[in-house]
């Protein structure tokens, strides 16, 4: 098939601050990675080493023939304190726009990106709706501080992680249930001086009125953004697997579908992009979730290889938000890069198909573009187009990176 792709197209892979830096001290996440009873495989620690290394990094994305990069800036970095942010932080990520601009990658910026503060959990976290005025806060600094070098702005990335996580029944133990809370909640509440109960971070946190918390700091976010730059586009990321029922499922699907999908693609209508993050697919039986079929190829994450959920979740998305998408994320990990490959190339003829049929698709960032932390996972499961000899912090370009970056260089394959 033809997959040619316009010439404004963006290309790009994408990474998150606390996956890729190293030493996010002053967030959540290095917390329950450090507490007694941790859901962690293991900690960041100094992760690939990005906010040094971030030179050399964005250089060789742009020579293998990418127009963009995704990254995120680390609110516990950029304001450590509630209300005081540091200068030195906001410089060191527009040297970082600056080299992006320097070698050619339109900046698009992620400015949440799972991790929060520690001291916003203090507060409250996700539970308060004084974080989504605290987030709009930071938000609209940023958009004054590095607006004019930045391309685009996701508020939050993957609004719905949890309340994907919490169905799916993928939540560390013992955060659901309504009994005590599990150890590492305890210890973490305490090292920020709150109770078990009110100990509300990104990642784990899913009632309805931690949703609502999120929608309204996207939201604010958006309105503080466009006050301080009306011309650059903003929009919010939604983890999307493809789900789909089988043998009278539909009813299950479409109930679930509604609350870890529907909301949130509804709350994105407005705004001037929705970003599209897939990995795989999920089936749905008249009992619930079923267990990947039989046959079908495994990831390293235990997700069935489908590349083909993409074109699904993107023919999605427009249908409920009706606005512009751009995939954010796609990726798979593996240690066998011919199936990176194999399935980036699939991937990639699902999208060519959506936008044959007219849909207004914008860019596809792959995820990642190191191997990296993979949260709770730590680094066993490798995403990366490029690995990282984490001793010594060499970069290591695989073949999957060439062939995208050559499909990005010549729009098409
Ligand atoms: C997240 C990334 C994560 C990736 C692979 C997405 O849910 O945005 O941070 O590493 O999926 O699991």
């Amino acid at each position: 098939m033809d997959t040619r792709f316009p010439p404004n197209f963006l290309w790009g892979t994408a990474t998150a601050a606390h996956q890729v830096e190293g030493n996010n001290i002053n967030s959540d996440i290095w917390l329950l990675e450090h507490v007694p009873g941790t859901p962690f495989v293991e900690p960041s620690g100094d992760a690939v080493d990005h906010y040094h290394r971030y030179p050399e990094d964005i250089a060789l994305l742009a020579d293998l023939g990418f127009n963009s990069y995704r990254f995120s800036i680390e609110w516990a970095r950029v304001e450590p304190e509630d209300g005081f942010f540091s200068p030195a932080a906001i410089n060191h990520y527009r040297q970082m726009l600056l080299a992006c601009r320097a070698h050619g990658l339109r900046p698009m910026v992620t400015l949440h990106h799972f991790s929060s503060p520690r001291w916003v959990i203090a507060r409250g976290g996700w539970a308060d709706p004084a974080t989504a005025a605290s987030f709009a806060r930071y938000c609209g600094r940023i958009a004054r501080d590095l607006g004019d070098l930045i391309d685009s702005i996701c508020t939050i990335n993957e609004v719905n992680i949890a309340f994907l996580l919490s169905e799916l029944g993928l939540l560390p133990s013992g955060i659901a249930s309504r009994g005590e809370p599990p150890a590492f909640v305890i210890h973490a509440a305490r090292a920020l001086g709150i109770g078990p109960g009110d100990f509300h971070c990104f990642l784990y946190a899913a009632t309805d009125r931690v949703r609502d918390v999120i929608l309204l700091a996207h939201q604010n976010a958006v309105a503080a953004i466009k006050a301080e730059r009306p011309a650059l586009p903003v929009g919010m990321t939604i983890a999307l697997q493809d789900l789909q029922a089988v043998s009278g499922g539909e009813a299950v699907r479409d109930t679930i579908r509604h609350r870890i999908q529907d909301v949130f693609l509804e709350a994105a209508r407005g705004d001037d992009f929705v970003g599209v993050q897939t990995y795989s697919r999920e089936r749905f039986g008249p009992d619930g979730k079923l267990p990947p079929e039989e046959g079908v190829e495994l990831t390293q994450m235990y997700y069935e290889f489908w590349p083909e959920a993409l074109e699904a979740t993107l023919r999605y998305a427009h249908q409920i938000a009706g606005v512009p998408t751009i995939v954010t994320e796609n990726g798979i990990a593996t240690t066998d890069d011919t199936r990176r490959a194999a399935y980036y190339r699939r991937a990639l003829e699902g999208v060519a198909r959506c936008l044959q049929d007219g849909l207004d698709v914008r860019g596809f960032y792959a995820w990642s573009a190191f191997d990296n932390y993979e949260w709770s996972l730590g680094y066993r499961p490798v995403f990366g187009i490029i690995a990282v000899n984490r001793d010594t912090q060499e970069r290591i370009v695989k073949p999957s990176a060439r062939w995208l970056g050559e499909v990005a260089r010549n729009g098409g394959f």
